[in-house]
């Protein structure tokens, strides 16, 4: 594969890092992505016996079509900094990586991720707050939010007046899409118009929000996914949202919103 002919504008089937290693340093303007959380490896809480959590229909519990979900909680931190380095060393000098990440308890403790972000640039954290979760647990209140770490690189500069979006972000959570942990295609809408990048990489595509709102907004995208399904799966939506060659604004917030356009 040839870099970037065979990259842009394509969700690309295959392991993260894997195709990671094939695009060149700087050559991305910005990363957008939420990775599998390892919800499976749990001291114990719904996504284990199917009460509940992120999404409503706690999908989640039998793991993604290719990604069990479960990793060794060492492993997944080295993986998910292997991907991080990456995503890093390829996006600009101006560019960063808004990267999705969920806290939660663990053997009566919060695990607040730092050990995946320990050493990395994080410039801020936004509060995704969002509705619905169930928490059966009385030690603790229930969970209502989600972070996005905003991991810059020296240069990286937000959109004129984006900043006015402050740090706390509602959007409700995605219910209609097959993907069992999609993104709500409005909060990637706000996250890209808010930057100036042509072109956005997300290494966990999954069924292909962030490609699909890359498009709305005029940009270019790469994707990757491991799972061949969900790699049809972004392709079909995005064949659905634009059916010609031509940009066609649909999302909800983009309409709502057309100076950010
Ligand atoms: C939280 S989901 C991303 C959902 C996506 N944001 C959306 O809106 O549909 C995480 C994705 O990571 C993918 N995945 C798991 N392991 C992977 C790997 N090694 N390389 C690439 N993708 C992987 C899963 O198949 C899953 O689709």
């Amino acid at each position: 594969m040839q870099f970037p002919q065979d990259f842009i504008n394509r969700n690309l089937c295959g392991d993260a890092i894997e195709i990671m290693k094939q695009i060149p340093d700087g050559s991305v303007d910005l990363a957008v992505t939420s990775p599998p959380y390892n919800l499976k490896n749990s001291s114990g809480n719904g996504m284990k016996d199917g009460r509940g959590g992120k999404w409503a229909s706690a999908a989640l519990q039998n793991g993604y079509s290719h990604h069990d979900d479960n990793m060794p909680h060492d492993e997944y931190v080295k993986w998910q900094r292997q991907c991080l380095k990456h995503m890093l060393r390829i996006v600009r000098d101006d560019g960063a990586v808004f990267y999705n990440h969920k806290w939660r308890v663990q053997n009566g403790l919060l695990q607040d991720r730092q050990d995946i972000l320990k050493g990395f640039p994080v410039r801020q954290i936004i509060i995704w707050r969002r509705s619905g979760g169930i928490n059966f647990n009385r030690g603790y209140f229930l969970p209502t939010y989600e972070v996005i770490y905003l991991i810059a690189n020296p240069k990286f500069k937000l959109a004129p007046k984006a900043n006015a979006y402050g740090d706390v972000w509602e959007f409700p959570q995605e219910m209609n899409n097959p993907h069992p942990a999609p993104f709500p295609i409005a909060l990637i809408n706000r996250i890209i118009s808010s930057t100036s990048a042509q072109l956005v990489l997300d290494p966990f595509m999954g069924s292909g929000t962030t490609a699909i709102a890359a498009k709305a907004l005029g940009r270019d995208f790469i994707g990757i996914d491991i799972s061949p399904e969900y790699c049809n799966m972004a392709d079909d939506r995005l064949a659905r949202a634009f059916p010609t060659t031509e940009i066609q604004p649909k999302l909800t917030e983009a309409k709502t919103q057309p100076a950010l356009l």
